[in-house]
């Protein structure tokens, strides 16, 4: 029988925004999210990723591991509800829009946004993590929130997609940081807004180099404080902003 609940719902508008129509025909919707990777599972290269993939992290991550990491960033005052809210004016959401969040690990952000948004508004958590897919599902899935499960280096959505995108903790993680950043980009339309969290390192070098050495060891990279807006500017993207909170940087932008 058809699941007629709103969050069924959601997930079948998730389903029809994925780009190849050949793509969308493969994808199963089994575990309460769009697959899109079968059965191949998440890699696991790092200390991190492995974390990333693990059941046991994923049913901590909300409530103890990410208020956790945060601290260790320094990211002194932001809690998680007040970075939420920061998400929120960093891009600008309202109304009927269609919010990507990639990353989106348990959905603690992806279904606080979705509750912004009104009518046929929706937001995407998008992740490779089985684990984390399985607790977003339980615990953060929606009338206009829904899981997609595949790798963020191939974003599978055409150009112009969504009217925000956004990526939480997660660049100092992937593989090809800067290629996941074009596909944020890309899938923006013109005027939309994007937003990230990642790390920044710092400027007194001899412990630059410490931090640096130990975070490499976890698979967790530092990016320069001007990589992201050098980017974003490049791109012609307007009104970009970033704040540096200890080992951690917000930017958001404007796509022209
Ligand atoms: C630390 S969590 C971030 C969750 C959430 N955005 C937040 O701010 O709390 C990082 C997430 O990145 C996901 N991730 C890592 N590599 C990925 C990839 N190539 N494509 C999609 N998601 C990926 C992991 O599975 C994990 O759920």
């Amino acid at each position: 029988m058809t699941d007629p609940s709103p969050a069924a719902a959601a997930l079948h508008r998730a389903l029809e925004m994925i780009e190849p129509t050949t793509l969308r025909e493969q994808a199963t919707t089994d575990g309460g999210y769009v697959e899109l990777l079968g059965d191949v599972p998440a890699p696991n290269p790092t200390v991190a990723s492995r974390a990333m993939n693990n059941r046991g992290v994923a049913a901590i991550y909300e409530k103890i591991w990410r208020p956790f990491g945060v601290s260790m960033m320094g990211i002194g005052g932001l809690s998680m509800s007040a970075e939420r809210a920061k998400a929120l004016t960093d891009l600008r959401l309202h109304g009927e829009q269609r919010v990507l969040d990639v990353a989106s690990g348990p959905g603690n952000f992806t279904k606080f946004l979705s509750e912004k948004l009104t009518g046929d508004g929706i937001a995407v958590g998008f992740d490779i993590s089985e684990a984390m897919l399985a607790r977003a599902v339980r615990d953060n899935r929606g009338p206009r929130a829904a899981y997609v499960r595949g790798d963020a280096a191939n974003l599978p959505y055409a150009d112009g997609t969504f009217d925000a995108v956004c990526c939480y903790a997660a660049l100092y993680l992937v593989p090809e940081p800067l290629r996941v950043v074009s596909e944020l980009i890309r899938v923006l339309r013109p005027g939309g807004r994007i937003a990230i969290m990642t790390s920044c390192e710092l400027r007194s070098t001899p412990l630059r180099v410490a931090i640096g050495f130990g975070s490499g060891r976890m698979g967790v990279r530092m990016f320069p404080k001007n990589q992201f807006t050098d980017i974003f500017a490049r791109s012609g993207m307007t009104d970009i902003e970033q704040e540096i909170r200890g080992l951690a940087q917000f930017v958001s932008a404007t796509k022209q």
